[in-house]
């Protein structure tokens, strides 16, 4: 049996920190070719280099039927009319599936399924649960004015499969249409 300290940890759902856990950091420089208005963002990323995003992580095991969970806190802002989000990414293991569940603020996922390109935009909020189905890419946004927070479920030996992404990015964008996240076809590169 496993110990105690293994079994049971502690989340705060509005800083998003787990009592002990390690913390990954992303800054407005990490997500460099993630934003449609380029021009934007290097304007933004000239003025300052916030932090956009932290996920915190618990991996009490590995190995087939194990889980693990993040808890991600994504700030408020936007880089053009593109709200801040994350990386996003395949899973290394592609049938992995995962739940999100928001714990505070407002957001949106992005999905796309990896054979067929499709798109689904998804809120993210408290008391709602998204599943990504395996073989999906997954983006998460703030939509709101204040920070979001959110669990994420995910079989042990998912990994996070960002090069697909960083080499094509998703085919669409979520931008703020009259006060509302709105999603788009990718615009062309200029
Ligand atoms: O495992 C997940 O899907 C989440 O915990 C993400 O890692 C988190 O939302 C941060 O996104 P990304 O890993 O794309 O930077
Ligand atoms: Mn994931």
């Amino acid at each position: 049996m496993q110990s105690l300290t293994s079994l049971l940890s502690t989340y705060d759902p509005l800083t998003g920190e787990i009592a002990g856990a390690s913390t990954v950091e992303r800054h407005l420089c990490d997500l460099r070719g993630c934003f449609a208005d380029s021009a934007a963002f290097e304007a933004a990323l000239a003025r300052a280099n916030p932090l956009l995003y932290s996920v915190a992580a618990v991996a009490p095991a590995q190995g087939e039927g194990e889980l693990h969970y993040g808890v991600g806190k994504i700030m408020p802002g936007k880089i053009g009319d593109e709200y801040y989000m994350t990386k996003g990414h395949l899973h290394a293991w592609r049938p992995a599936a995962e739940f999100y569940f928001g714990l505070s603020g407002e957001g949106v996922m992005l999905l796309e399924d990896e054979a067929t390109g499709e798109s689904r935009m998804l809120p993210l909020r408290p008391n709602s649960a998204v599943y990504v189905p395996g073989f999906t890419a997954h983006r998460t946004m703030n939509v709101g004015p204040t920070p979001l927070t959110y669990i994420g479920v995910y079989p042990a030996r998912a990994g996070h499969d960002y090069s697909t992404i960083a080499k094509a990015n998703f085919r669409c964008i979520v931008v703020e249409r009259d006060g509302k996240p709105v999603m788009l076809e990718r615009p062309a590169r200029t």
